[in-house]
């Protein structure tokens, strides 16, 4: 008789309907055997050996990049799939025009037939993560089932895994299942792919009953459930049903020379420079102001006793994106990449190590490319690239040279101001800071931003991202709007509300801003504001510094007439951009605050009292 798939679970799991679901998952996908991650480094070093010895993985130049490997995605398998990423509500109106929808029990079924002996030939791992330090009153568990060693490793850097949350989940806990296939089942004797993954894809989630099913993609976005799936999808609702917020920001400290702190907590949609906002190194002519990081991608913000929203980063690595990562750009991420890393699809070069495009002013004169074929840089010129667009590391946050002393603080840091920037060639000024909590509100609703490679789909084509939220927000749009508005009646103490876009050009289409550590200068004058200090004109849309409020010290990028091009309010451009904000907000009509379309026409109003 074939042994009982929980023949050998390990006896500190006394968690009975934890042991009860994982028999129904095993029942269901047949895997050979069920493996029960502990998260410790033998583990860890048994699941990259043999992944290499598959030839799954490839262990770096030990010299070079100690303890760190190279996985080589399929190429259809390379970013989120947003178009396979469903929310499933009994209510259709509760997923909103935002998600894509199915009926529950319906997509049960059609994920049922998909996932029946999908793990065949295959182990099943048993993670268990917390997002956010264990027990943190912030944190929440969630159990992840894979047939995916590499979902393993990387859940073991972005969460906090193994044995020590079985332990804080006790007896009866909560947790968030989540079930993932990469959806390739093995016949005996049948040899593995490199990257096992199936044409059909679907990522869903059951926000009513906290659920996660994800199938036939290996991509981090999509099978490391920790993140996107649970963080933000099924949190977002969590929150909204519990009175927090779950939010695709960053999180960084600043700290004045004279040793005043402050955090901040940003929205910018993916691939927008969020990693290098949250490590930036603030230029030295400031004069000793100094940026910390707590989080470069997702923050989970509840209100405190005193009044105030306090954040945690509920992960504890970085999943960024690798091209444009250079020590020029981030000279912080690059020292967090010294070792013990996990890369994916970027280039491997001759002596064992990795590039892609950005890292150096000249490419390395060979390399093997992100789909394992030779590359040159006469291939580069051909418009080739080394490295996939949506590359990635993986890097545990510990190493990060800038990481902020209370990152792992479990009561969080407190938020005095949010930040909301979109990738958007014109209209949107440098910075401005909302009149109050709503006007911010209504800034974030209609932030808008052009595409990237983070997702498949048309790139550099501007859509609304409301929050950066728009690929992540587990309900109707319209409905999180509203608790965003509630959150700022019951916080006494509301953090200031900042709209910034790094990506304003000129005329002939270059950048007029220079980026990277110079926007220390930008932060610098959102931080003084918070802290009273700051001057600024009132505007239509609201309150702009003047070239005089910002500190240029040691400036040598921006001329005085530049920075009045890149803080202009183009009246013509926002006039148009209300239309859009009008379209924008009818979209999601049948659940639309009246508050913040009541503000659309204020702003019209106030533009038309502003000269340009
Ligand atoms: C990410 C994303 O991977 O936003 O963080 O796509
Ligand atoms: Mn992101």
């Amino acid at each position: 008789m074939k042994k009982s798939p929980l023949a050998d679970a390990p006896g500190y799991i006394k968690h009975t309907r934890l042991i009860q679901w994982i028999a129904e998952v095993a029942a269901l996908t047949e895997p050979d055997r069920v493996m029960w991650c502990d998260g410790s480094q033998e583990e860890a070093d048994t699941l990259f050996a043999q992944m290499v010895a598959t030839g799954s993985m490839k262990q770096l130049n030990p010299v070079k990049r100690p303890n760190s490997y190279l996985a080589l995605s399929d190429p259809s398998d390379v970013a989120r799939v947003e178009d396979r990423t469903y929310v499933c509500t009994t209510d259709p109106e509760d997923a909103g025009p935002n998600n894509n929808w199915e009926d529950p029990a319906k997509m049960k079924a059609t994920l049922r037939g998909l996932f029946k002996g999908c793990m065949r030939g295959r182990a099943m791992y048993v993670i268990p993560f917390s997002m956010g330090p264990i027990g943190s009153p912030i944190a929440h568990i969630g159990i992840e089932l894979s047939d995916s060693p590499y979902v393993v490793v990387n859940m073991r850097i972005m969460t906090r895994m193994g044995r020590a949350v079985i332990d804080q989940l006790g007896t009866d806990g909560e947790f968030v299942p989540c079930l993932h296939s990469v959806g390739h089942p093995l016949a005996a004797g049948e040899k593995d792919v490199k990257w096992p993954c199936n044409k059909t894809k679907y990522i869903c989630h059951f926000p009513e009953t906290r659920e996660i099913w994800s199938f036939g993609s290996g991509y981090g976005g999509n099978a490391l459930l920790g993140k996107k799936c649970f963080a933000l999808r099924i949190a977002s609702t969590m929150a909204r049903d519990e009175g927090w917020l779950a939010e695709h920001m960053l999180i960084l400290g600043v700290e004045s020379p004279q040793g005043e702190k402050s955090y901040v907590a940003a929205a910018f949609p993916s691939a927008c420079g969020k990693t290098n906002f949250a490590m930036l190194i603030p230029p030295q002519s400031l004069g000793g102001w100094k940026v910390t990081t707590v989080g470069d991608d997702i923050a989970w913000i509840k209100p405190g006793k005193d009044g105030r929203l306090y954040a945690i980063n509920p992960e504890s690595g970085f999943f960024g994106v690798a091209p444009g990562t250079s020590e020029k750009t981030n000279f912080n991420a690059m020292a967090t990449l010294k070792e013990n890393i996990i890369f994916t699809n970027v280039a491997l070069t001759d002596d064992g190590d990795v590039w892609w495009e950005g890292m150096s002013k000249e490419p390395p004169a060979h390399l093997i490319d992100w789909q394992g074929k030779d590359w040159t840089p006469a291939d580069g010129k051909a418009g080739r690239k080394a490295a996939h667009p949506n590359s990635r590391f993986t890097a545990p946050a510990a190493q990060c040279p800038s990481i902020d002393p209370d990152w792992e603080n479990p009561a969080g840091v407190p938020i005095s101001a949010f930040i909301f920037g979109g990738r958007r060639a014109t209209t949107v000024p440098l910075v401005f800071e909302a009149f109050n909590w709503n006007y911010g509100v209504y800034m974030a609703a209609t932030l808008g931003s052009e595409t990237t490679a983070a997702a498949t789909g048309a790139q550099g084509v501007v859509r609304r991202d409301p929050f950066a939220m728009l690929p992540f927000c587990g309900y109707h749009m319209g409905d999180y709007f509203n608790h965003w508005l509630k959150i700022g009646h019951q916080i006494e103490h509301t953090p200031r509300i900042f709209t910034v876009n790094w990506f304003r050009q000129d005329a002939a289409g270059n950048f007029m801003w220079p980026g990277f550590g110079e926007n220390m200068r930008v932060l610098k004058w959102i931080v003084e504001r918070c802290n009273g200090r700051a001057d600024a004109k009132q505007t239509a849309l609201g309150w702009v510094p003047r070239f005089e409020d910002l500190d240029w010290s040691g400036n040598d990028n921006v001329s005085k007439t530049g920075f009045e091009q890149l803080a202009a309010i183009d009246t013509a451009a926002w006039r148009e951009e209300l239309k859009l904000h009008a379209e924008w907000f009818d979209k999601l009509k049948s659940r639309m605050p009246q508050q913040l379309t009541l503000k659309r026409d204020l702003f019209e109003l106030a533009l038309a009292d502003q000269r340009d």
